[in-house]
């Protein structure tokens, strides 16, 4: 999980761009963000991006495009949905950045 978020802020972070994993305990949950200085999203999409195949609008990046399937996070929200946790992202538009997190239970 935590692997394929970091691989994504990367991927979307231009050169020299900070990223930044936080961990968090909240009641039954341990959250993990990842917060980056990439190309960010419009809000409207950040659900849309749990979804297989799909890749953001203003990704214009052919090379980065192809660099992917928009498959990771659908697996993601899949392995998330197993442990019954929560996974989001957020971001506030484009070029802004985004944070990526999920949380799971506990044991
Ligand atoms: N850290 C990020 N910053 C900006 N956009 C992101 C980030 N992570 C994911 N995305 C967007 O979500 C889409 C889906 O991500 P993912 O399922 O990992 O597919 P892939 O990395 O193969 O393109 C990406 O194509 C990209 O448009
Ligand atoms: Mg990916």
């Amino acid at each position: 999980m935590v692997l394929n978020l970091l691989n994504n802020s990367l991927k979307f972070t231009p050169p020299g761009g900070k990223i930044e994993i936080r961990t968090k305990s909240e009641g039954r949950f341990i959250g993990v963000y990842v917060k980056d200085a990439g190309i960010g999203m419009d809000p409207g999409e950040t659900k849309k991006i749990f979804a297989k195949f799909y890749q953001v609008k203003s990704l214009k990046d052919e090379a980065l495009k192809k660099q992917g399937w928009g498959l990771g996070l659908a697996i993601a929200n899949e392995i998330i949905r197993l442990h019954k946790g929560q996974i989001g992202a957020q971001s506030q538009g484009p070029g802004k950045g985004s944070t990526f997190w999920f949380k799971i239970p506990i044991k």
